[in-house]
């Protein structure tokens, strides 16, 4: 196996107590999402939007890596150079894990940007309107550094490259709903990669990978890191 990328989804999370969006009890199913994730609703209310990112940067003090993150940590290391993960997450949960071979494609909970010198800072207390810019000091001007609907994620040129240079993808608790993450598995398929999905229930994309693998996160992400790693691929 030579090059190796992984998308994942706040499926991989969930069983460290972070919710996922679209499961029934999800953060869409209490939150507007026009209200909160997008820069139209920024402008609207940001008050509103900054209470949002900072109940769940809040949250991450409360919450630990699980045996899946552990398991990619692992494979990063046993297979150094050739993994690749590229999280749609904002939490903190890879890193903490040991990954660091990782894009954050939707943003950081713990970065803050700001509107006045475009500046992305590490954050990790509430953001509020008296927040000051820790590059130009400008206060208020902070927004929280995730990527909202309708903007564009961030390093897609290494992603598109690592994606046509690999010879495995897998995508780990995604539901595939948005894209781009939800169109990469056809670029890896037209590099001629082995594509695999791993989720507590294979259904809606599933029948676009040439594997499925069901189960929670914790349960089926380290065996699949042991099979790859005994050369079962
Ligand atoms: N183990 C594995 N998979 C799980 C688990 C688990 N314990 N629990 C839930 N899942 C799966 C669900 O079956 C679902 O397919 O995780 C997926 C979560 O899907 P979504 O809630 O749609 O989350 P995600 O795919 O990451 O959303 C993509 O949408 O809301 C935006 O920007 C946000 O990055 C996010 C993007």
């Amino acid at each position: 196996m030579s090059k190796i990328v992984i998308l994942t989804g706040a499926g991989i999370s969930a069983e460290s107590g972070v919710a996922t969006f679209r499961d029934p009890d999800g953060v869409w199913a209490k939150f507007n999402l026009e209200d909160v994730a997008t820069p139209q609703g920024f402008a609207r209310d940001p008050a509103k939007v900054q209470d949002f990112y900072n109940m769940r940067r809040r949250q991450m003090g409360a919450v630990e890596p699980n045996a899946a993150h552990a398991a990619l940590a692992v494979l990063e290391q046993a297979l150094p150079g050739k993994v690749l993960v590229v999280t749609q997450n904002i939490d903190d949960l890879h890193e903490r894990a040991g990954s660091r071979s990782l894009i954050h494609m939707h943003g950081e909970l713990g970065r803050a940007l700001c509107l006045g010198c475009g500046e992305s800072s590490a954050w990790v207390d509430d953001i509020t309107v008296q927040s000051q810019c820790p590059a130009c000091g400008a206060g208020g001007r902070l927004r929280p550094d995730v990527v909202w609907f309708g903007e564009m994620p961030y390093r897609m040129e290494e992603i598109g490259d690592a994606l046509t240079g690999c010879d495995l993808f897998a995508a780990i608790g995604t539901s595939g709903n948005v894209y781009p993450a939800a169109g990469f598995v056809e670029e890896a398929r037209a590099a001629g990669a082995l594509t695999v999905e791993l989720n507590l229930k294979c259904a809606g994309w599933a029948s676009r990978f040439d594997e499925q693998i069901e189960g929670p996160a914790t349960e089926v992400v380290p065996a699949f890191v042991e099979r790859i790693l005994s050369g079962k691929g």
